[in-house]
């Protein structure tokens, strides 16, 4: 994701959850903001129930804080601090969770040692520190332990050679600098972040000959939160270090997520090791600042086109320089990579309260390894609210109460690689999940900024926007919209409160594709906020109490709002979703296939007609169930409501029925996948939009036919043919 999803979000209407692999997301056009109006103010002070009351109540700050400051002082990159997992299942089990580490032996690479010249014709050679600075009052940037600047999953290697700059590196890039008749062939990419996953820009510069990666942090992404601009760097002000080197995996995230060489089933200790070269690079990257960009940037003014006359989104950025493509004869990059392997145990924790309804069950989780020592956003904000909720559920279990369903806390490690400790264990425990599972409510990044916003699948928008008028928002940065104000009400007035589609952001991933209805939520800072420094040195505890949530009023929030949505789902006695919602999704992912397939051009013409009637199918079947759900509540009839329970529990199941898509058969989902080129946002239909823009029109026309089945599926699971 990108730190600044909503000054993007505001400019070209998108939506956002800041999950951790991930930029943006785009929304459609109908959730656009101009639907607010002042009426659609949530009631305030909201009412509570008792124990709505109780779990909310719960929450404290100062707690937070504490769990915060452990997360953020120790070293936790995947696979490296196993009391970090004990610690965490430790204060579960204190709250009342059965709780548990669980291991899997996943492949990972740790950085050994690396390098990077710009090296000129004359001889003169400019070597590039590749580190963020160490700063005195921000403690834990100081420690010696601290992992070099590397990419999770790079090549381990040397490459020297003339270099090109690529843009953020999608496959249009690509095309557009073939046509522009630029030599790809042997030399390195110079890569923007910003737009696909960086393992993908990685993977397209190798599919193109391309010997070596080189990807940099452009200011344009903070908007006008930049030094230039007159604001001050951290860690005196809110603008970006300009020494902030963004980290993460550059695996090949929307082809395979979780541990490469076991694709398919659980990383145990002696499982046999699949070939992992399809999903991870086989040329070396490396991650560095602005300030380490802006000589390699400028050795290319006058070479090649000039980022005008390449003229492509996202392609000229705000450093001092033309964004020429090069070639220059004049200019090399000379990098060595050098990374160690491992097959090394991770760990997660699992905490358990068994419901009464023990094949009903929700899971709520979040991951706990980080890039850097702090991690005080990505992930630990959310693992300090995932503590805070344990404590509140305590409360609440001291009362007498015992959840309808069961409930499962995951606390995820390696996500940073490739979402790998969800994953795992979602293989490992798959036939039981396919079974029982209800729902999974991701929270990754709790706190980045005062602004909240979710992805979620449509049948739980209903509840999840409802609940959202029963938490207090507090009035800090951007966030102040009213003088008493609801997490309702920030959502609305900043992003028009319309939850995005779940793309492959953060340890939903594995759920979504083994149909399990999933929710990701997550708060960020909109363009007056200040900079998050995403998966740097600087993501530290001392950026969140100075900068990104002071008194970690945010975190609070955002953890009585994950409590009453986990509450409700776990002890409503109807499970709350709203199925017509998902019928009125197909219906709008249907219009944008047909304005893809228009869009395609005129000698483009695909059947749709068979999916059209099976999304008909499907929204009967939605309104049968729900007629029948409301004649079961009115008559108080158990059997009828375990029946509805049910339906809802599994319909998902069906989108996932039809075999995995085209060339990565990890993702199931007929009707939400990552973009191929995209890798963390999402594509409706996507076997049959992936189909059409890559022009083959025969694999659309199976696609067409695997889908509609998909739904029909769903829609016979969601039938109560029995009544
Ligand atoms: C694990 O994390 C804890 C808490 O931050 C820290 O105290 C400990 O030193 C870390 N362990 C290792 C091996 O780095
Ligand atoms: C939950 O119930 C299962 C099955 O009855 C049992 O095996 C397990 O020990 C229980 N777990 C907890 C945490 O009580
Ligand atoms: C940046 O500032 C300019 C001038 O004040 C303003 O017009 C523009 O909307 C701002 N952009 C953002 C993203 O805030
Ligand atoms: C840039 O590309 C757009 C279409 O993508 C085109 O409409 C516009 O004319 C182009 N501008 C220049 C300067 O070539
Ligand atoms: C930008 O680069 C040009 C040419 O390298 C240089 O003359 C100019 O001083 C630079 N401007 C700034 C603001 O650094
Ligand atoms: C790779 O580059 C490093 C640093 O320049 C150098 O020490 C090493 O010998 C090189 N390795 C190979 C195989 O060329
Ligand atoms: C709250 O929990 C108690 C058990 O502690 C239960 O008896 C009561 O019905 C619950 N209240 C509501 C409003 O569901
Ligand atoms: C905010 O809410 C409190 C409690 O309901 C109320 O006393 C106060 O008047 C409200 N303030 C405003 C400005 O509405
Ligand atoms: C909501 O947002 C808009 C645009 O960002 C702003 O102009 C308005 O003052 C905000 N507040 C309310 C109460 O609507
Ligand atoms: C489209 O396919 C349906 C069957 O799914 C068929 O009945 C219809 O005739 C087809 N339409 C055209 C224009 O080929
Ligand atoms: C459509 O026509 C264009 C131009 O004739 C051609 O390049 C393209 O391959 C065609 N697409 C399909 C799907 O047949
Ligand atoms: C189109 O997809 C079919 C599979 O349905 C495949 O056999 C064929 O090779 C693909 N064509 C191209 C040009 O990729
Ligand atoms: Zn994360």
């Amino acid at each position: 994701m990108k730190p600044h999803s909503v000054l993007l979000s505001l400019a070209i209407g998108v939506s956002f959850a800041n999950g951790c692999q991930r930029d943006f997301r785009v929304i459609s056009p109908r959730d656009s903001l101009d639907k607010r109006s002042a009426k659609d103010r949530a009631p305030f002070p909201p009412a509570l129930d008792d124990n709505e009351s109780i779990l909310v109540n719960s929450f404290d700050s100062v707690s937070i804080d504490q769990w915060s400051y452990y997360y953020t002082h120790g070293a936790h990159l995947a696979g490296t601090n196993r009391s970090m997992a004990q610690w965490t299942a430790d204060r579960w089990a204190e709250n009342g969770f059965t709780s548990s580490v669980v291991p899997y032996w996943i492949y990972l690479n740790y950085p050994v040692s690396h390098s990077l010249f710009l090296q000129f014709s004359n001889g003169a050679q400019l070597a590039t520190t590749l580190q963020e600075d160490s700063v005195e009052e921000d403690e834990t940037t100081t420690y010696p332990n601290r992992i070099p600047t590397f990419n999770g999953y790079s090549f381990s290697g040397n490459a020297s050679a003339e270099y090109v700059y690529i843009g953020r590196g999608e496959q249009a890039d690509f095309a557009r600098l073939k046509e522009l008749g630029v030599p790809l062939e042997g030399k390195i990419a110079l890569a923007k972040y910003g737009g696909p996953f960086r393992g993908l820009k990685v993977k397209n510069a190798q599919e193109n000959g391309m010997i070596g990666t080189i990807l940099f942090t452009d200011p344009d992404a903070d908007g006008n939160m930049t030094v230039a601009n007159g604001y001050v760097a951290y860690p005196n002000g809110p603008a970006r270090n300009p020494t902030s080197v963004q980290m993460g995996s550059v695996s090949f995230l929307s082809i395979y997520p979780g541990d490469p060489t076991t694709p398919g089933y659980a990383s145990k200790e002696d499982s046999p090791r699949a070939d992992k070269s399809a999903v991870v690079p086989h040329i070396p990257s490396l991650p560095i600042s602005y300030r380490d960009a802006q000589p390699f940037l400028a050795a290319l003014d006058g070479h090649g086109t000039s980022g005008e006359d390449v003229n492509r989104t996202g392609w000229v950025g705000a450093l001092n320089a033309t964004y020429s493509t090069g070639p220059s004869p004049d200019a090399r990059i000379s990098m060595s990579n050098i990374m160690r392997d491992a097959i090394t145990p991770v760990w997660d924790a699992i905490g358990i309260i068994n419901g009464t309804l023990q094949n009903e069950v929700i899971v709520v989780g979040n991951h706990r390894d980080a890039w850097s020592i702090g991690g005080a956003a990505d992930p630990n904000s959310g693992s300090s609210v995932m503590i805070e909720l344990s404590k509140a559920f305590g409360a609440l279990l001291a009362t007498g109460w015992k959840p309808r369903r069961t409930i499962i806390l995951g606390s995820w490690d390696a996500e940073e690689y490739g979402t790998i400790g969800s994953t795992e264990w979602v293989e490992d425990y798959a036939p039981w999940l396919k079974t029982a599972a209800v729902t999974y409510l991701n929270i990754d990044i709790a706190t980045s900024g005062p602004i909240p916003g979710m992805d979620a699948s449509p049948e739980l928008i209903e509840v999840a926007k409802e609940l959202t008028k029963k938490v207090i928002w507090p009035n800090v940065g951007s966030a102040d919209v009213y003088p008493n104000q609801t997490f309702y009400d920030v959502w609305l007035n900043k992003t028009g409160a319309n939850p995005g589609v779940l793309g492959a952001g953060s340890d939903y991933t594995a759920f979504v594709h083994s149909g399990i209805s999933s929710l990701d939520i997550s708060a960020g800072g909109g363009p007056e906020d200040p900079i998050y420094h995403y998966h740097s040195h600087f993501d530290t505890y001392h950026w969140m109490t100075n900068f990104g949530d002071p008194g970690f009023v945010v975190h609070k929030a955002m953890g009585q709002y994950l409590s009453l949505l986990l509450y409700h789902l776990a002890n409503d006695e109807v499970v709350p979703f709203n199925v017509n919602d998902y019928a009125s999704a197909l219906s709008s992912y249907f219009e944008s296939l047909q304005e893809t397939v228009a869009g395609a051009g005129a000698n483009v013409s695909l059947n749709l007609s068979e999916l059209a009637s099976a999304i008909d199918t499907f929204k009967t079947a939605a309104s049968d169930v729900t007629a029948f759900k409301e004649q079961a509540v009115a008559a108080e009839d158990r059997d009828k409501i375990t029946t509805v329970n049910h339906s809802f529990r599994d319909f998902q199941r069906g989108f996932i029925s039809q075999g995995g898509l085209p060339g990565r058969e990890f993702f199931k989902h007929v009707v939400n996948a990552p973009g191929i080129d995209s890798g963390y946002g999402p594509v409706t239909f996507p076997g049959i939009t992936e189909a059409v823009q890559a022009g083959n029109l025969t694999l659309a026309a199976e696609w067409v036919k695997k889908t509609s089945a998909g739904v029909r599926a769903a829609a016979e699971i969601l039938s109560p043919y029995d009544y």
